[in-house]
């Protein structure tokens, strides 16, 4: 049996995401605060297994128990491959330093790089065990390779996500994973409309991103995901431990 852990996956890329592999037969644990129905009801049209984990990650006690339940329903003696989506992320608070408040910050490193950590290191941990290969996704941004004005912790867990993803790929050579990072460009999801409802004090180039919406530059969650499959259905052609960007391998709109 196949799973796919996809975190976020109520919505936006994640949504995406879980869909195109529930049309890879794949079972998936769809791990967000809400529900999304409509993936549901396509697993079931498909037959394929589908569980929600109802998970609010900037929770460490709720990550926890989401950790026991993923490994309770995915590794076990029928399971031969699991993929681990790491897609849920936060770009709040979008504010310049100085004016943070620490409970916002604190939430903001839990769900964009301390989940995704965590998730990784236990289901790393039961697959050696099990001797289960896996496939590591983590999403990220073109914002982890440079600063921008308003976004410092969104750029920095985003930078510390590809540094993790680069020294899983080292430490796991040989173990039979594949792991990358997937930056997916700019997408027409609720996070960038929380994106265009800054102030430009608190993000300076909120202009830029309002124009790319109004010129539709922005692109769907659909199609960003579908160039993600085009990577997983070539797992001998994957270098593990590299960003892959849509943007060089799609071009920009
Ligand atoms: N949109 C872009 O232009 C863009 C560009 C580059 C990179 N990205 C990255 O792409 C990924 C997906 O972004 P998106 O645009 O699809 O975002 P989105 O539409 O805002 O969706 C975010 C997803 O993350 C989940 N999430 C947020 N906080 C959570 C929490 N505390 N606990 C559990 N789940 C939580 C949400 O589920 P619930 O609300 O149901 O919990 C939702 O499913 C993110 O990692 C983002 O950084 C996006």
């Amino acid at each position: 049996m196949q799973y796919a852990i996809v975190t976020g996956a109520s919505r936006g890329l994640g949504e995406a995401v879980a869909h195109q592999l529930i049309e890879k037969n794949v079972n998936i644990i769809a791990v967000s605060r809400s529900e999304n129905e409509k993936l549901k009801k396509k697993a079931e049209e498909r037959k394929v297994d589908y569980y929600h984990l109802s998970c609010d990650l900037s929770d460490p006690a709720q990550l926890e128990d989401g950790l026991d339940r993923i490994v309770d329903i995915a590794f076990h003696d029928d399971t031969h491959y699991v993929y681990v989506v790491n897609n849920a992320g936060v770009i709040e608070p979008i504010d310049t330093i100085g004016n943070f408040a620490s409970a916002d910050v604190q939430k903001h490193v839990q769900v964009n790089l301390t989940a995704p950590i965590l998730i990784i290191n236990r289901c790393i941990k039961e697959a050696n065990q099990k001797d289960i290969n896996t496939f590591v996704i983590n999403i990220t941004s073109g914002a982890a390779e440079r600063p921008v004005h308003g976004w410092s912790t969104y750029s920095s867990t985003k930078a510390a996500i590809n540094r993790f993803t680069e020294t899983l790929a080292l430490e796991q050579e040989g173990n039979g994973h594949k792991i990358l990072a997937y930056s997916p460009g700019v997408m027409d999801t609720d996070m960038q409309g929380e994106i265009r409802s800054a102030s430009e004090d608190e993000f300076a180039d909120v202009d830029k991103f309002k124009q790319m919406k109004e010129e539709g530059k922005l692109r769907s969650p659909d199609e960003v995901a579908a160039v993600l499959m085009d990577l997983i259905n070539q797992p001998d052609e994957i270098e593990n431990g590299k960003v892959y960007k849509l943007y060089d391998l799609v071009g920009k709109k």
